[in-house]
């Protein structure tokens, strides 16, 4: 994409840009829109009635201090092409704060899989033709209820589970959660919580068998604010990545890799993996996992902008392809 969209807001970084009562704000507007009732959306396709909800999230996201960290309609869009195209039938969101991104891309899943409905047990032998759903992981009890609220209004609630807990101790317990049986991976995985946590995360789910040949895994923010240590992860080979994983243990904090210029975005980090994905993060709560190095990715930048900001940002689209 070459062209930036319209501006709303100032950068916001620096500044109280969550968690001071928006959200809250935002899920009594949602349940007051007369648009957005059961008696104005009946008769919508599941689209359209999403769409209204996800158009008035981005109406609200304009007024003043009322930013929302959404993933957005131009990375949002593409990411929802890669699901059209590649109809995951299980994929799983790490941070879905007020349920954009959510909404956005499990009604892609709807559109492929129209009879998903969240199963009680995935392992079951019965028909899979309606086994297919969005796990949504977030941490805050706040923003969750306000996603729920808006994944109700939007009509995609059927196929969706929210589970509410940190990441990574969520991911742990994920295959018993799920009821999925060893063996079962997930098909698609969208990164988009606390940054730092995205390299101990993948190789929580790498670990615990939860990515194997297939999946994909669709990284937010990689550019604004940037995350090295990730990209270093999945852009690693698994000789590097088993080479990295043989070094000793790390005892002090290493610096935190600065972004590179832009235009080496797409060429960076190739000589392996950073130490920063080997330092077990407080926020981690304990979890760690050394990953599963013979993994093979395919890892390519896809570029958008910040919705509201007009900055540049991009996710990182990581296929699993191979074992070596
Ligand atoms: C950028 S927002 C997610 C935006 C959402 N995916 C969208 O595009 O609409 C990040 C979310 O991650 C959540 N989060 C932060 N750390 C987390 C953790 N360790 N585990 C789960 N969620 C976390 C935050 O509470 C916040 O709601």
């Amino acid at each position: 994409m070459t062209t930036a969209p319209p501006k709303y807001h100032e950068p916001v970084q620096g500044t109280i840009f969550h968690g001071d009562g928006r959200e809250e704000a935002l899920q009594k507007h949602l349940l007051q829109l007369p648009a957005l009732q059961s008696d104005a959306t009946k008769h919508l396709s599941l689209f359209d009635r999403s769409q209204r909800v996800l158009d008035a999230i981005h109406e609200f996201g304009k007024g003043a201090n009322r930013y929302l960290m959404s993933v957005g309609d131009t990375k949002g869009k593409q990411v929802e092409e890669l699901i059209a195209k590649r109809k995951p039938k299980l994929i799983l969101e790490v941070g879905t704060y007020v349920g954009y991104s959510g909404i956005s891309f499990s009604r892609q899943l709807l559109e492929a899989h129209p009879d998903a409905t969240y199963p009680a047990d995935w392992s079951s032998s019965g028909s899979s033709s309606n086994r297919a759903g969005y796990i949504c992981l977030e941490k805050s009890e706040v923003y969750a209820s306000t996603a729920q609220t808006a994944f109700e209004l939007a009509g995609v609630v059927k196929a969706i589970k929210v589970l509410v807990g940190g990441s990574s101790s969520s991911i742990k317990s994920l295959r018993d959660a799920l009821g999925l049986s060893k063996g079962q991976a997930l098909d698609m995985i969208f990164l988009d919580h606390v940054k730092f946590l995205y390299s101990t995360d993948i190789k929580l789910l790498e670990s615990e068998g939860l990515i194997d040949i297939g999946t994909v895994i669709v990284a937010d923010n990689v550019v604004k604010p940037g995350n090295p240590a990730y990209l270093s992860w999945v852009r690693a080979t698994p000789a590097q990545k088993k080479a990295s994983l043989n070094k000793p243990a790390l005892t002090e904090q290493p610096e935190t890799t600065p972004n590179p210029p832009s235009s080496e975005w797409s060429t960076a980090f190739r000589d392996g993996p950073l130490d920063e994905t080997r330092w077990a993060f407080p926020e981690a709560e304990g979890y760690s996992a050394p990953g599963d190095p013979s993994l093979v990715y395919k890892s390519s930048m896809l570029g958008g902008w910040d919705p509201y900001t007009q900055e540049e940002d991009a996710c990182e689209v990581s296929e699993c392809v191979g074992r070596e």
